[in-house]
């Protein structure tokens, strides 16, 4: 990672940078857990969030990973800007960087906003969510979840359940996992796995019982409501039938099985209430390792030589 300016998506990564990423987040957690979580890497730099999208964990864990990492922050949101005022987002993303900004962190709608942003700016661009592309950092933060339980990523079984089409934390898991040498297995209606994702190096499947058997990990997307009245599946009552996470459907997976979901949830749709809250989900874990991973990409792309120090 050292000497990368910007992270746009996984797909670009390789394995070993993955693993660096991985790596350095272990540290910052360590760094997380003294009583002063705070350490200067990034003392002098300013960091501006972008956010043109609605966001509760990624804004706060980017902004909180900020902050624990010395730099100066400074959000940005859509409302309230000269956005309204119809200002384009490269002349708003200009704007904000001739202020001395040294990274953008940005989410958008539009998938390929943050590749659009590093080709028109000096500063380091890291991706938040850009439409139906790719969420890198909670790819990221997924899998380090897997890893801090699991030791390893290599050969578990990992079952990604819900809107695989539209859905741009699959994407991210799917490269990264792919990369990492899991079993990657997606399941959703056939609407909403896109034709030819076995290119991918994944198993696309219509069948969550069949998908659950002796999976590792199951992560589960949000069904975006929005989506319904496109007719992409039947009604949300249809989909909780046949795709919904229930603790009877998650008794044909390992005995020691991760349940994760990016949120937000839509609890009694695609999540029942007692898996989401039960005892082998790991939801509140992979909000909090977030942060972790935040400052790992941070720290790398930011070319800082002042390293988290064991206390
Ligand atoms: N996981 C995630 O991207 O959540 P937010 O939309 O709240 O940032």
């Amino acid at each position: 990672m050292k000497g990368r300016k910007h992270l746009l998506g996984l797909e670009e990564l390789g394995r070993e940078q993955i693993e660096q990423i991985l790596d350095s987040a272990k540290s910052f957690k360590e760094v997380l857990e003294r009583p002063i979580p705070k350490v200067p890497t990034l003392r002098g730099k300013t960091v501006a969030n972008l956010f043109f999208e609605p966001s509760t964990r990624t804004r706060i864990s980017f902004e909180l990973a900020e902050k624990r990492l010395s730099a100066d922050t400074v959000n940005f949101t859509a409302s309230g800007s000269s956005v309204s005022k119809g200002e384009s987002l490269k002349d708003t993303a200009r704007n904000i960087e001739a202020m001395q900004v040294d990274m953008i962190v940005v989410r958008h709608q539009a998938s390929g906003a943050p590749h659009f942003l590093a080709r028109s700016l000096d500063c380091s661009v890291i991706n938040a969510g850009d439409g139906t592309h790719e969420h890198p950092t909670q790819g990221l933060l997924d899998m380090f979840t897997m890893r801090e339980h699991k030791g390893r990523i290599e050969g578990l079984k990992v079952v990604i359940v819900g809107d695989i089409a539209h859905s741009r934390v699959a994407a991210s898991n799917i490269w990264g996992l792919t990369k990492l040498g899991a079993r990657v297995v997606v399941c959703g209606p056939t609407t909403l796995l896109p034709l030819g994702i076995e290119r991918l190096g994944v198993e696309p499947t219509s069948d969550l019982d069949e998908a659950l058997e002796d999976a590792d990990v199951v992560n589960v997307l949000r069904i975006q409501l929005e989506r319904q009245e496109k007719g992409l599946f039947p009604t949300t009552r249809e989909y909780s039938r046949c795709f919904g996470l229930t603790r009877n459907r998650l008794s044909a997976a390992k005995e020691d099985v991760l349940v994760m979901h990016p949120g937000p949830m839509n609890r009694g749709v695609e999540i029942s209430q007692d898996v989401a809250d039960g005892p082998f989900s790991v939801i509140l874990e992979q909000v909090a390792n977030g942060v972790a991973v935040r400052m790992a990409v941070l720290y790398l792309l930011s070319g800082s030589e002042v390293e988290p120090k064991p206390e």
